[in-house]
């Protein structure tokens, strides 16, 4: 089949490398060039383990453009996975998604062939049958269902290991409000071999926001209660080990310390609680997820503080900036706040991440980077807001470390080891 997936990013790019993996020539489209200009060249424009290999494997299956309306005349279904950011209320901002089906409809208006245009990106839910599906038979003159198709294909891969999420994932969700949609997206995804679960469409975007939901609220669970067991001498881990033995309640995601960031959960939570405020709902415990988030990376500075009280002129070493191991994304990294409260204090900061720290430089260029992490075991305190492996390895002899992420290393060895949740 000719896909074109337009957005080039975390997702857009890797399903549509993986698409093309599967067999299938892809087209991908993005504004930016410089993205483009990567994989054309067989690099991968994000940091994604794996990703640069598979596009090399398949660089003659794949295309990169700037040029949408080339690609969608070109191709029989198209995946929009632009990014759906929050706006300052915390509802979805959806000119992305809205703007590139606004052009896709204006191509489809001269097309003869039944195209299929399928959102991928996380959109509340209502959004493609409501919003996006009346601005595509706007600008294309033509109805869905009869003269194109349309649906949702929400996408739960996670970054770090998003190539084996998305060649392997646990289910694949498809909403379709007409037979040919969920045919045609069904015979896509049949060689991957998952289950795939055809709903209607406003279900399919429902499943995607409650998923993250579910795991956002599961960490802030157990942070909650980490925060507790902190203060009664109780180790969380083994709290949560015992509870995720339960058949009806999986271990993962019961990892303490500093909270969730990243590109998702904090704004899909946020979306959906302002989206429900919208219907008249309030969804209380989703909020309390949000504030208990919010509150994480407050803990860890006030542990600081007990060894620190002033922190003016200190220099404080950081260990870690993107939003988790593995990707060089500081999208609502915890390291956020974190760093910009230290530097509000008068601190000094030294930093180190093995990915994350251009894009990190970008929005803290006041903040010393430095080369290795040895380099920030020298300050008055180290702080390890991220836990990539090659931390397990350093010697925190002699140090004082706040920790954020549960490092058994540092607890074992630093002279004063403070454990958020721990
Ligand atoms: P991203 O910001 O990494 O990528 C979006 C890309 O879209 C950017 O490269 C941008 O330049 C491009 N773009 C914007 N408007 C465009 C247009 N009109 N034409 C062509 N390109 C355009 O975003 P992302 O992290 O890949 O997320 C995309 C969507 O997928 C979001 O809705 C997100 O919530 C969802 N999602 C993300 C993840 C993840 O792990 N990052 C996982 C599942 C779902
Ligand atoms: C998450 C979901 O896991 C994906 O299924 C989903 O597709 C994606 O959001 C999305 O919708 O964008 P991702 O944000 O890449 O994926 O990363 P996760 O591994 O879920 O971690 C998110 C944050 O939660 C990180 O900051 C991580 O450190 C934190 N986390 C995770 C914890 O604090 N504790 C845990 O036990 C697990």
């Amino acid at each position: 089949m000719k896909i074109s997936v337009i957005g080039c990013g975390y997702v857009g790019c890797v399903t549509g490398v993986c698409f093309a993996d599967l067999g299938h020539e892809v087209t991908l489209v993005d504004v930016d060039p410089a993205k483009l200009r990567a994989i054309s060249a067989g690099r991968s424009p994000i940091y994604e383990p794996g990703l640069e290999d598979l596009i090399r494997k398949n660089r003659d299956r794949i295309s990169a453009t700037t040029d949408l309306r080339a690609a969608i005349r070109s191709t029989d279904i198209t995946f929009v996975a632009v990014g759906t950011p929050s706006q300052e209320d915390g509802a979805i901002d959806l000119r992305y998604v809205l703007g590139a089906c606004e052009e896709i409809g204006q191509v489809l208006k001269d097309k003869d062939t039944f195209h299929t245009v399928i959102i991928k990106s996380t959109v509340f839910p209502g959004t493609t049958k409501e919003m996006a599906c009346p601005v595509l038979e706007k600008a294309s003159g033509k109805t869905a269902g009869r003269d194109f198709g349309i649906g949702s294909n929400p996408e739960f891969l996670r970054e770090g290991s998003a190539v084996r999420d998305c060649l392997s994932p646990d289910r694949i969700v498809i909403g379709a409000d007409d037979p040919r949609t969920a045919g045609i997206l069904s015979d896509l995804y049949a060689p991957v071999g998952s289950v795939v679960l055809v709903t209607p469409v406003t279900t399919a975007e429902m499943i995607k926001y409650t998923s993250n939901a579910v795991l956002a609220a599961k960490i802030s669970l157990a942070n909650e209660i980490g925060n507790l067991c902190k203060r009664l001498g109780v180790d969380s881990r083994e709290v949560f080990t015992a509870v995720g033995m339960d058949g009806r309640v999986s271990p993962a995601f019961f990892r303490t310390g500093i909270g969730f960031g990243g590109s998702c959960f904090p704004k899909d939570v946020r979306a959906l609680v302002a989206g429900a405020r919208a219907c008249g709902e309030d969804l209380k415990i989703l909020r309390a997820v949000l504030e208990v988030n919010e509150e994480q990376p407050k803990k860890l500075l006030s542990l600081l503080r007990r060894h620190i009280p002033d922190l003016q002129g200190k220099i404080i070493g950081v260990l870690g900036l993107a939003f988790k191991p593995d990707t060089d994304d500081i999208r609502e990294s915890r390291a956020v706040p974190v760093v910009a409260d230290l530097l509000a204090a008068g601190a000094q900061v030294v930093a180190y991440d093995p990915a994350a720290m251009e894009n990190f430089r970008r929005v803290f260029p006041q903040v010393g980077y430095v080369s290795g992490p040895d380099e920030v075991l020298g300050a008055d305190a180290v702080l390890i807001l991220t836990e990539w492996r090659e931390f397990e390895g350093l010697d925190y002899r002699g140090r004082i470390v706040i920790d954020g992420r549960r490092l058994e290393k540092a607890r074992a060895e630093a002279m004063i080891y403070e454990g958020v949740c721990w």
